[in-house]
């Protein structure tokens, strides 16, 4: 079975083509054969958007217009899919429209079964792809397939641009939102700080990299919400303290090397502490056996590593996706879409609607 992932939710055109071998059993008990991400192809616009210091959904959707095609015929090279799966929400609406109406056009001309992917679940579940052999090994096959329950109930963080949300996941499908940002996204804390420090965009990768050489206790910084009884975020406050120490330090002149990587050691640190911190309160009330966690920012290797060794003394398992899927990319929106194929019909291109505030839970 061939599955075409389409995403345009934000700043990434994707395509991808994920082809899933047969699941019957084989003597040994082994899944005769399993999946390939045939190929992964993404148009990132990160460039057109640096000059504004983050995403204009308007430049962005006009891109998505001119290179959605290109993109797809890259990804499918001519191939046709047995199944499209495509990002319904949320995200920028008349981004997420140019995706959602192209598929809707492909099913129906090509009279294929469509089905709508929230992009926060993609998200979830792109821990299960690999990017190293680009097949599953039997025993990836086996966790995905029948071990799935041993790792649930599980708590995902999803991290990126556009969200901070904590969920309890009892099974593909089962959803349960218990947590959430209440101004901006951690991913966007990063880029607006990496913005006030005049440092590029997206923040993210470049506040890590210049973190590394900084000192995390030099400047000293709040860490909002740490300690509040629900399982919310704010990081509105996080990122307006940096506003003030520059405003402070530098009405003239130009900031020192070292001061700026001790300011981004020091958000880095600050953001990381809130997040594991909610986030194994969560794993414990909710008693979870494991922790999964996606998005772009949980390319972070300071979230990474902490979240390592707080859950190894808990003796729980933790699962991240490899690099190459943290950020936006339509492998994680096929996978998504397998996963609940159920839900796909061949009915599905007349009436499939984009849904900027698309909730995880249903
Ligand atoms: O998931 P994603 O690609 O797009 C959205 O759905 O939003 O996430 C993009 C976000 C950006 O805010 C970017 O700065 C952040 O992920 N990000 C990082 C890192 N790499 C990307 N944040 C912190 N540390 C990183 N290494
Ligand atoms: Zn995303």
């Amino acid at each position: 079975m061939k599955i075409l992932g389409l995403e345009s939710s934000c700043d990434e055109c994707a395509a991808a083509l994920l082809e899933i071998g047969n699941w019957k059993l084989s003597a040994q008990g082994r899944p005769a054969s399993g999946w390939e991400i045939r190929t992964n192809v993404i148009f990132s616009q990160e460039k057109l958007h640096r000059k504004y210091g983050g995403v204009v959904p308007e430049v962005a959707a006009r891109r998505h217009v001119e290179t959605i095609m290109p993109v797809i015929e890259k990804a499918l090279k001519r191939d046709r899919p047995d199944l499209i799966a495509v990002t319904r929400g949320p995200g920028l609406i008349t981004s997420l429209q140019v995706g959602l109406q192209t598929a809707r056009a492909l099913a129906y001309v090509w009279n294929v079964p469509l089905i709508g992917v929230n992009h926060l679940e993609a998200h979830l579940w792109s821990f299960l792809l690999n990017s190293k052999s680009q097949i599953l090994n039997p025993k990836q096959i086996q966790n995905l397939k029948f071990k799935i329950q041993n790792l649930l109930p599980a708590v995902a963080l999803i991290v990126s641009g556009g969200h901070t949300e904590l969920i309890l996941v009892k099974g593909a499908g089962k959803y349960k939102l218990i947590g959430q940002t209440r101004d901006d996204a951690a991913g966007e804390a990063f880029d607006k700080v990496a913005k006030m420090l005049e440092l590029g965009y997206p923040g993210g990768p470049i506040i890590s990299h210049f973190a590394e050489a900084g000192n995390p206790d030099r400047i000293k910084l709040p860490r909002p919400m740490i300690d509040s009884a629900d399982f919310d975020f704010s990081f509105s406050g996080l990122k307006t303290a940096v506003k003030y120490l520059l405003a402070e330090i530098t009405p003239t002149g130009s900031l020192s090397q070292a001061f700026i990587n001790d300011v981004c050691a020091g958000f880095q640190q600050a953001a990381v502490e809130v997040l594991v911190s909610k986030t194994l309160k969560a794993v414990k009330k909710y008693k979870a056996k494991s922790l999964i966690i996606g998005g772009g920012v949980s390319a972070n290797q300071k979230l990474i590593s902490t979240f390592k060794s707080q859950l190894s003394k808990l003796g729980l398992d933790f699962y991240y996706p490899d690099k190459e899927f943290t950020g936006d990319n339509a492998a994680m929106i096929a996978l998504a879409g397998f996963l609940n194929k159920k839900r796909a019909s061949r009915k599905n291109w007349r009436n499939l609607t984009a849904e900027a505030n698309l909730n995880i839970a249903v």
